[in-house]
């Protein structure tokens, strides 16, 4: 009854949900009675719940850190040690700590507050950034990082968990995940489509529709065509069931065009948003063909760079090619890309190790040439 007691003192009396309940059993474990002895001391945190039926509970690595700090009584210096400097803050981290309203982390320890805290800072100054130029690469960067993670850097994404509805009551607003990851997310980094179609001088670029399939069929049973391609050839019920993925999946990070002359199917194009803060897209294209050598992937590639650098506000735009695939090669350099990769054997395709190459180009470098 104390730790109830004590627990509503800090939190007030906010009712619980059954789903409340439920995810709490799912990321928490119930105290033991000698955690719960250590709470009312003061030398552990206080249950960060208190089920409806009354069980207080805490995160999984309850007791762990102060066996890792070797022993409850070197817990607290052990704690503040990772604000060294900073004893202030390490202070009011451990006084959060011992409140057990450290409830927004999966991995509750001082390396996940600290991080959490960094990302959240990264965040904020990239959101300024962004909301003075949704383009800005730096905000795109530091945004991507916060919320995504690069490599070692753990981002918001993976760092919180989603909390609760209780959890909206008691801290009187959104859960940090809701602030740091949802809205960043859906603000700047969910792609939006243009309005379709897009047109230039002889082309139209629509997303993919059910009915495309059958322009593709002939070409795709070819072994030569797609020779070059990762795919090996596909049949007409493997090419209709590519054309649904990629009509399905039209609006989100995979954008996957048909290229039209005078209402006529001549190839596709793609563009696939990826990297950190969706800031780098990945560019594909085939020509049917009997469209081949009228320059039509090249004027629809020259859109799709336009689509990426000024709609989606890349940064930067990639091309990976089978070395051997000469006239894919030719159109890079058509367009002005610049060949910054070029591997001996580093991938695996149909059966043998192949070279490759990576073709890229930046905003600056595509703005510059378009004078
Ligand atoms: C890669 C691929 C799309 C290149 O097709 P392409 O026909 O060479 O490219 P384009 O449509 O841009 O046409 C360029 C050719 O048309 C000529 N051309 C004619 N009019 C043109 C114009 N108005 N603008 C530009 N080029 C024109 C160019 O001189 C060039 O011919 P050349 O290579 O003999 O010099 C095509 O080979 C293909 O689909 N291959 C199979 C799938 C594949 O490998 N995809 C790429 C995977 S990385």
């Amino acid at each position: 009854m104390a730790v109830h007691d004590r627990y509503v003192a800090v939190n007030g009396d906010h009712p619980m949900t059954a789903d409340d309940d439920a995810y709490v059993r799912e990321h928490f474990v119930p105290a033991t009675p000698e955690a719960m002895a250590l709470m009312l001391e003061g030398r552990l945190p206080l249950a960060s719940y208190v089920l409806r039926d009354g069980t207080p509970m805490v995160p999984a690595a309850h007791g762990e850190l102060a066996e890792i700090a070797g022993g409850i009584d070197r817990l607290r210096e052990w704690f503040v040690a990772f604000w060294e400097g900073e004893e202030e803050t390490g202070a009011q981290e451990w006084a959060h700590y011992l409140s057990g309203q450290e409830v927004s982390l999966r991995d509750v320890n001082p390396v996940r507050i600290r991080q959490r805290e960094e990302r959240i800072a990264e965040a904020a100054a990239a959101l300024d950034l962004l909301r003075r130029d949704p383009r800005d690469g730096t905000g795109r960067g530091m945004l991507g990082e916060a919320v995504d993670g690069v490599l070692a850097v753990p981002g918001l994404d993976w760092l919180l968990l989603p909390m609760t509805a209780y959890d909206r009551l008691r801290f009187g607003g959104p859960t940090v995940r809701e602030l740091w990851v949802d809205l960043p997310r859906a603000e700047f980094l969910t792609p939006a489509p243009p309005a379709w179609p897009l047109r230039t001088e002889r082309l139209v670029l629509r997303p993919y529709e059910p009915r495309d399939a059958e322009a593709f069929v002939e070409a795709w049973a070819s072994e030569e065509w797609s020779s070059l391609l990762l795919s090996r050839p596909m049949n007409r019920a493997e090419v209709v069931e590519m054309v649904r993925r990629r009509t399905a999946a039209a609006s989100d990070e995979f954008v996957s065009l048909v290229v039209e002359h005078e209402g006529v199917v001549v190839g596709d194009s793609l563009l696939h948003l990826q990297g950190t803060g969706m800031s780098e897209g990945e560019i594909g294209w085939t020509v049917l063909p009997q469209h081949a050598g009228r320059g039509f992937a090249t004027e629809a590639a020259r859109e799709v760079l336009r689509l990426g650098f000024e709609h989606y506000g890349l940064r930067r735009i990639v091309a990976n090619l089978d070395a051997r695939n000469h006239r894919s090669a030719a159109l890079c350099e058509r367009l002005g890309m610049r060949r910054e990769g070029d591997k001996v054997a580093d991938f695996w395709s149909k059966g043998r190790w192949t070279s490759s190459y990576d073709y890229a180009l930046l905003r600056e470098e595509w703005e510059a040439a378009l004078g």
